[in-house]
């Protein structure tokens, strides 16, 4: 049964005048009803190729499909991807809150603010190239691990307090990127692996074939809290 509404007295409604919320209260209040600061999300090595279906059709190479899809599931939110390959003419159908930087992951990561970034993501990308890009075929050739390093270190310097870096790799890579994590500051208790399911493992047109390339390969999702 609905409560039926209450008759105030004169004497009631001074009452509550007075304590109607404060002028202080209620701009936390407003404060706090304010929508959230956009978030911003750094994809390194967002271009490659990704697998995709329109219709029926499976397309195995969109480039930037996971960064497209992501900008355009949260409006709100802002996405940078980093990538030594141009976007080419996919530039111009692009979301807006979608941001393409080709260059370096290490000078990509320079051009950002630091302590602004609230999410760094790799999948296949980080661990696996060294400074001179050579090809996306052509990972773990030349200073890959000192590369990788150093990238993480501009990673850590970029990502806000309580920012994450999450990196999706194999079980062959899994411990030296661990180290360059914890070298360049982030505390081995904020740094956790979770082993791939298989459909994971099968999302990108990278982990499939890398599989398919690397007998017993097992994929890890590293996340490691600033
Ligand atoms: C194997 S692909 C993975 C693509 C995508 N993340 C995926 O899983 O489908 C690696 C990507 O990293 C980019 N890449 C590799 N080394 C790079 C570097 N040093 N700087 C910038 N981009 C790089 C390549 O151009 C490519 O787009």
């Amino acid at each position: 049964m609905k409560p039926k509404p209450r008759k105030l007295s004169s004497a009631m409604l001074a009452k509550r005048k007075k304590t109607d919320v404060s002028e202080s209260r209620l701009n936390a209040i407003k404060k706090m009803a304010k929508p959230r600061k956009k978030r911003v999300i750094v994809h390194l090595g967002n271009v490659g190729s990704g697998k995709t279906k329109v219709g029926t059709i499976k397309i195995n190479h969109f480039p930037a499909q996971k960064t497209f899809a992501y900008a355009k599931k949260f409006p709100n939110f802002k996405f940078i991807g980093i990538d030594a390959l141009h976007l080419g003419l996919y530039m111009q159908i692009k979301p807006k809150n979608m941001n393409q930087i080709k260059a370096g992951f290490k000078g990509g990561l320079g051009k950002l603010k630091d302590n602004s970034v609230d999410l760094i993501s790799s999948e296949m990308a980080l661990g696996y190239y060294g400074s001179k890009f050579k090809g996306v075929n052509k990972s773990q050739k030349g200073n890959y691990r000192e590369y990788t390093k150093k990238v993480t270190e501009r990673a850590y310097k970029k990502l806000k307090s309580g920012g994450k870096l999450l990196i999706a790799l194999d079980s062959d890579i899994i411990a030296s990127v661990f180290d360059s994590l914890v070298s360049v500051g982030f505390k081995p208790e904020n740094i956790k692996a979770k082993l791939m399911t298989k459909k994971e493992s099968q999302r990108t047109y990278w982990l499939e074939n890398y599989k398919k390339e690397h007998q017993g390969i097992i994929f890890y999702q590293l996340s490691a809290v600033k």
